[in-house]
């Protein structure tokens, strides 16, 4: 059982294998936040909701009510009545004034987990997850609000997520809807974020927390290039194997807030919900909202447990895609190979040497449709372009096949040119504020997907040339964040439902596709990673982790993105050099070895590379078939970050029963004292002897880990080892 309840004392606690989580009632109902860390094995109790110091609870002493709320720890604190820290629910009543107050009425516990109404969300077994319901209620609004906490035992995963029903008689407006709040002690916390920018996606950021807010968000309608719907608070001193870590995650790919706040009483308040900027929903008599999941975890031994939690939880509960476990093909994808500029016959050369040196798969990315042969027209216009793709797409793909690949395709689904067919037919189909030129980005706008027909039009558009042809895999682009948000659909009311309409239209769109076709190989992508989230992980089993591709670039993007998604989710392709984003040369192995930590993929023109580098690919075709498997399902530690130390990166994959390890290492810059460095490895048993591959050297798990590995011979920056240790 990983679900209590405690009656007498009324006392709800959720237990994972090495944390618990408890919440206690007030007299009056309220419910309090007590204990989260490391896993108790005895009784949980109250005192911790301070209920008998000063100021007393509004039941003893009303006069003191405003204090009180200011300062108890809210599992869900509602706006306008006294909590002046951050709210995670305001609603506004029909005589335009904002104020609600929640108490508990029942509580339901079950084995399972229910799925959330037109939003991805985790799920598991009746055997994985239990789940505790707490209905509350706003007696005045007639206003339920259930509070959903799941409790994954093996992930050591909480998640949790909001769904509010109007029981009265009028409408209320939602101008707030926050899905977790986490009320603790300050404990010196620092807060640990992911930021960046187009080509520079999911740095690791630290800072301390400091009084007042602080937080990292989106209003761009998507997750965004420039900052994540990822937050963890760590004690000082925290590193990979020590320090105690409370993270969040949002699973939802759209305006989000992520905050920590520190009072006055020094407690820390985090929360997390979609962004209350330009978001109000109606909500009608009888109607619901549902608010989306958080993915809590903690742990207490560093970031690295941290890390696997989320890594095991996004494998095991939140990914759906039959390729979850599959060795994912290697692609060849034909964007940095040519841009704009291809037909027929130039993919077909691609692919004839691609199948030469032992890759799988075809990709013809942008530019395939309409009048396409730059980025400033056609989207929208799904028809094949027959002056570059003579003889049509099937005849295309069929070649393709026979030549032994498989063939995907990109979209852009979401957007519309102005100088399109579709736009000169329907201009009211873009997102728009009447009398307002939209803004454009990239030459493109939005479409509105809070449109009904929109959305049969897209889903229609990119189904119609799925069915007709042998295609295995889409890339779903999207490059540009959303702006001017009017809808002429929606009345005046309703605006500001748009940018969560939006998103919703983007999830019904990608059900719809993977209930279809459900054997596609589905990659979303954002102008490279800008939409990289648990969300579209529900739909995809991977997504495009950045536009650049350079090795170097690439080890920071990859360390922030691993440091909460497995390393089978993030596409990761080997390019040309100079780079086209940063016009670095780094060595063909070392381009290949970074690209090993993700997908695993080309993006080059196999035709003109140099034949030293292509001679390099049937070797790196070997490596990735020998090690795809360990990668997609292995333990994943972070054991040095060039981000820190600025001359050197390493990370390790250890199979479930640390049999084998394969260990990453990269030389980015300067010298080594005698031409060999000591890494700490991680991810061996410490009692057992490992023999490192192609080598007679034989190690201890406990030598490689405290003492520590050579690698030696380091000469040249931006040089790469891979490095296979197996178990005697
Ligand atoms: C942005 C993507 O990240 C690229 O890989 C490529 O597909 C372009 N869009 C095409 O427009």
């Amino acid at each position: 059982m990983a679900v209590y309840y405690d009656d007498k004392n009324k006392i709800f606690r959720l237990d994972t294998e090495k944390s618990t989580y408890v919440i206690g009632l007030s007299p009056e109902g309220y419910v309090g936040h007590i204990y989260y860390g490391a896993r108790l094995y005895q009784e949980a109790a109250g005192y911790l909701l301070r209920m008998d110091e000063p100021p007393y609870t509004p039941s003893v002493n009303q006069r003191e009510k405003s204090a009180f709320l200011d300062f108890f720890p809210m599992e869900y604190p509602t706006g306008g009545v006294g909590d002046y820290r951050e709210s995670c629910f305001n609603v506004r009543n029909e005589k335009g004034c904002m104020g609600s107050e929640i108490f508990y009425v029942s509580h339901e516990v079950y084995k399972g987990k229910r799925g959330l109404e037109g939003l991805p969300a985790s799920f598991g077994t009746e055997d994985e997850v239990e789940t505790l319901e707490i209905l509350c209620e706003d007696p005045i609004l007639k206003l339920q609000v259930y509070l959903s906490y799941s409790a994954f035992e093996k992930e050591n995963i909480i998640t949790r997520s909001v769904r509010i029903v109007n029981m009265g008689v009028q409408t209320l407006k939602l101008e707030k809807v926050y899905s977790a709040c986490l009320d603790m002690d300050d404990e010196k916390f620092r807060m640990l974020t992911l930021c960046g920018a187009w080509a520079r996606e999911r740095h690791i950021q630290e800072c301390e927390v400091h009084y007042g807010k602080q937080m990292v968000s989106s209003a761009k309608g998507e997750t965004s290039h420039q900052e994540h719907p990822f937050m963890a608070l760590v004690t000082p001193g925290t590193n990979q194997v020590q320090g105690q870590v409370y993270a969040m995650n949002f699973v939802y790919s759209g305006n989000f807030i992520a905050q920590a706040e520190r009072t006055q009483f020094d407690s820390v308040r985090m929360v997390m919900g979609i962004h209350q900027e330009e978001f109000s929903w109606n909500l009608k008599p009888s109607d619901t909202f549902q608010a989306p999941e958080i993915v809590l975890t903690y742990s207490g031994e560093g970031l690295g447990q941290m890390t696997r939690n989320y890594h095991d939880f996004y494998r095991n509960h939140m990914i759906r895609s039959p390729y979850l476990h599959k060795k994912r093909p290697i692609l060849i994808n034909n964007w940095e190979a040519t841009y704009f500029d291809f037909d027929t016959e130039k993919l077909l050369s691609i692919a004839r040497e691609a199948k030469a040196c032992g890759i799988e798969m075809l990709v013809m990315d942008d530019g395939w449709f309409g009048e396409r042969n730059s980025d400033d027209s056609s989207l929208g216009d799904w028809t094949v372009n027959e002056k570059k793709l003579q003889g049509g797409l099937r005849h295309l793909v069929e070649e393709v096949n026979a030549i032994g690949l498989d063939f995907g395709i990109w979209f852009e689904p979401e957007m519309i040119s102005p100088n399109s067919e579709l736009y000169r037919r329907h201009p009211e189909w873009a997102i728009q504020i009447p009398g307002r030129e939209p803004t454009q980005s990239r030459s493109q706008l939005v479409l509105d997907l809070s449109r009904p027909e929109v959305l049969d039009y897209v889903y229609e558009s990119v189904a119609v040339i799925l069915r007709s042809a042998n295609i295995s895999y889409v890339k779903w682009d999207m490059n540009r964040q959303l702006s001017d948000m009017g809808s002429t659909y929606l009345d005046k009311d309703s605006q500001q439902e748009l940018f969560h309409r939006y998103v919703l239209g983007v999830y019904a769109l990608q059900e719809r596709l993977v209930t279809e076709f459900p054997n596609l190989l589905l990659e979303n992508c954002s102008g490279g990673g800008a939409r990289f989230d648990p969300g579209m992980l529900y739909y995809s089993p991977q997504i495009w982790c950045s536009d650049d591709t350079d090795a170097i670039e690439r080890l920071m993007i990859q360390e922030g993105t691993a440091l909460v998604y497995p390393l089978s989710t993030m596409g990761a392709h080997i390019s040309d050099c100079p780079n086209h984003s940063v016009g670095r040369s780094t060595p063909f192995e070392t381009r290949g070895h970074v690209a090993l930590a993700g997908t695993f993929g080309y993006e080059l023109d196999i035709t003109k590379i140099s034949e030293q580098d292509r001679r390099m690919i049937p070797e790196q075709v070997r490596m990735y078939h020998k090690y795809h498997e360990l990668i997609r399902e292995g333990d994943y530690y972070r054991i040095a970050s060039y981000r820190e130390n600025h001359t050197h990166d390493c990370w390790a994959v250890s199979s479930r029963d640390k049999k084998e390890v394969l260990v990453t290492y990269v030389h980015v810059l300067g010298n080594v004292i005698a031409h060999s460095r000591k890494i700490k490895l991680q991810g061996f048993r410490p009692e057992a002897r490992y023999c490192l591959e192609g080598t007679d050297l034989v190690f201890t798990g406990e030598m490689l880990m405290q003492g520590g590995f050579l690698i030696s011979g380091l000469r040249g920056d931006y040089t790469s080892r891979l490095y296979h240790f197996i178990m005697e």
